[in-house]
């Protein structure tokens, strides 16, 4: 067919990649380097073009989604876009009722706390989602052999939302459900990871080069719970993207403790905040894994010089390395300025050009 032809020719445009290439762990010829929403309320023109529209409306837009995933492609030359979208995207779409407040973050009509209430976590189909689809279908075309990067939240951290209903600090009822009610909490996070499995297939089969799929809050856990309530809903959406064979990136913040697990739970990169040093994060991680990563992202306010000397450090920690690829330990804060990340990329080329 047409699509599975554009899609075979997106594969070999993006294949020899720098980025592709550190993800396989192969010979690079300088690090390669994307930032976590680099998309976003730190570039002047993304606040442009998202005037008078609201965060989850946007995401909906194809030709918008397009264009805010290339503006940090085209400003700050980074060596892989990230697709436009949120975490919540999918369950918007199999119709929870929720919202993106400005400055708070999701916030869930419902929350899910019962049984009764994970009849509402229907399977997501492509129907659902026509505008990913069509909005990749746009950005590959334009990306040419820069890789599209697309990605999901992972099951613990949309259960957190869901649960909690909005943002959480301690995500006590999270937790109250994951100790209180096992069964329940195993049943939750495996529709969810169903749910993402099939949200991430879709934008493979679109044409995304790679994936990331963001626990952002699972640092919140110890290493035994993270194993028996969490690890195996991770695994099943890596392993329902498995036969694709693009790279699967795995992240999550204060994760210093979980890096091995986390790289167990089948990721191929796996990223690392800044509180624990890349070479210190390989023997945490073990053979066989690249990693993504970490210079803490406010370093971006300090000056130049500053900025250099610390992510010097990082590249250092990083020289032994079989697959490096340069991130912040988070992501791009609102107020940062572009001009330093446009400055930080072409540090990182300059510093590892081979
Ligand atoms: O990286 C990129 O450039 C792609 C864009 C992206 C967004 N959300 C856009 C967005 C990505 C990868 C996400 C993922 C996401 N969303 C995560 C995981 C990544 C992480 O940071 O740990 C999480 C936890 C969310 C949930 C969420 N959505 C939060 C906490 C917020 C911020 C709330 C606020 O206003 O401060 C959002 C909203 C959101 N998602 C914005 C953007 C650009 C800001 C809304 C706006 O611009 O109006």
């Amino acid at each position: 067919t047409t699509t599975s032809a554009s899609l075979d020719a997106v594969r070999d445009a993006t294949h020899d990649s720098a980025f592709l290439k550190a993800c396989r762990r192969e010979p690079v010829p300088h690090t390669p380097v994307w930032f976590m929403r680099q998309a976003g309320r730190s570039l002047p023109e993304y606040l442009k073009v998202r005037e008078g529209i609201a965060m989850l409306d946007s995401c909906m837009m194809p030709e918008l989604v397009a264009e805010i995933t290339l503006q940090p492609v085209r400003r700050h030359k980074v060596d892989a876009a990230i697709y436009f979208s949120d975490i919540v995207v999918p369950l918007k779409a199999i119709g929870i009722d929720l919202d993106i407040k400005p400055g708070v973050g999701p916030v869930i009509a419902e929350p899910i706390r019962t049984r009764a209430d994970l009849a509402r976590l229907r399977d997501l189909t492509p129907e659902d989602v026509p505008y990913v689809t069509e909005a990749i279908g746009m950005l590959t075309a334009e990306l040419g052999a820069t890789p599209l990067i697309g990605f999901a939240g992972a099951p613990f951290t949309l259960a957190s939302y869901l649960v909690e209903g909005g943002p959480s600090r301690n995500h006590e009822r999270t937790k109250a459900m994951m100790y209180g009610d096992p069964q329940l909490w195993a049943d939750l996070v495996d529709r969810l990871a169903e749910i993402t499995g099939a949200f991430l297939k879709v934008q493979i089969e679109a044409g995304a080069s790679a994936v990331q799929l963001f626990d952002s809050w699972v640092g919140a856990l110890a290493p035994a719970d993270y194993r028996r309530a969490v690890l195996p809903a991770s695994a099943k959406v890596f392993d329902a993207v498995a036969p694709y064979g693009v790279p699967r990136i795995h992240f999550g913040v204060g994760t210093g403790e979980l890096l091995g697990l986390m790289g167990e739970a089948g990721a191929d990169v796996v990223g690392v905040d800044w509180r624990v040093p890349l070479d210190e994060a390989a023997r945490r991680v073990g053979p066989g894994k690249a990693l993504q990563g970490n210079l803490d992202p406010a370093v971006l306010f300090a000056p130049a010089p500053a900025v250099e000397a610390k992510t010097r450090e990082v590249l250092d920690a990083a020289a032994g390395l079989e697959g490096h690829i340069f991130n912040l330990g988070h992501g791009v804060m609102p107020n940062m300025d572009p001009d330093a990340l446009t400055r930080l990329v072409e540090y990182v080329h300059e510093q590892t050009a081979r």
